[in-house]
């Protein structure tokens, strides 16, 4: 299936809708590049039954590198220091999602770190993505599952 959403702009929400859980309510979209560009796409649902949404979020406004470790941070900036960064659905068979990227220290050293996704680090508001509360950035953007 491909969908291709008209044009959205950025905004911030300043007051947050209602937050669902991301890991139940959403599903990433064009998966074998989840977080390779430190953005992701997903297809929400929205409070209105049946009815979703597909938006994108750059991971830079709710990830950081904190001297080689993957961190929840408003905004992280992590992609200006990470690379090689990919989704992992299980760690040890945890059935948890995890975000893993080669990271450099302070002292430029490179080494892979990973950072669980859960509902305290993205949110669905009301059908589009976001972190801390707001600031979803969406765009022309298309869904494979
Ligand atoms: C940064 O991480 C390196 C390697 O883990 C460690 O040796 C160093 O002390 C850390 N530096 C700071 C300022 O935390």
């Amino acid at each position: 299936m491909r969908i291709v959403v008209g044009a959205m702009v950025t905004t911030v929400l300043a007051v947050p809708q209602a937050m669902a859980d991301f890991l139940a309510s959403c599903r990433l979209c064009n998966s074998e590049s989840v977080f390779g560009g430190h953005r992701i796409v997903a297809d929400c649902d929205t409070e209105e039954s049946g009815i979703t949404r597909i938006s994108s979020l750059d991971l830079n406004y709710c990830i950081g590198n904190d001297n080689g470790t993957l961190k929840a941070q408003d905004p992280g900036l992590f992609a200006d220091t990470c690379y090689a960064c990919l989704s992992l659905p299980t760690v040890d068979g945890d059935n948890k999602a995890y975000m893993q990227c080669v990271c450099k220290t302070r002292d430029q050293i490179r080494d892979y770190t990973r950072l669980l996704i859960q509902t305290t680090l993205l949110d669905n508001l009301d059908g589009l993505l976001g972190c801390f509360g707001g600031k979803w950035l969406g765009e022309d953007v298309t869904c494979e599952h």
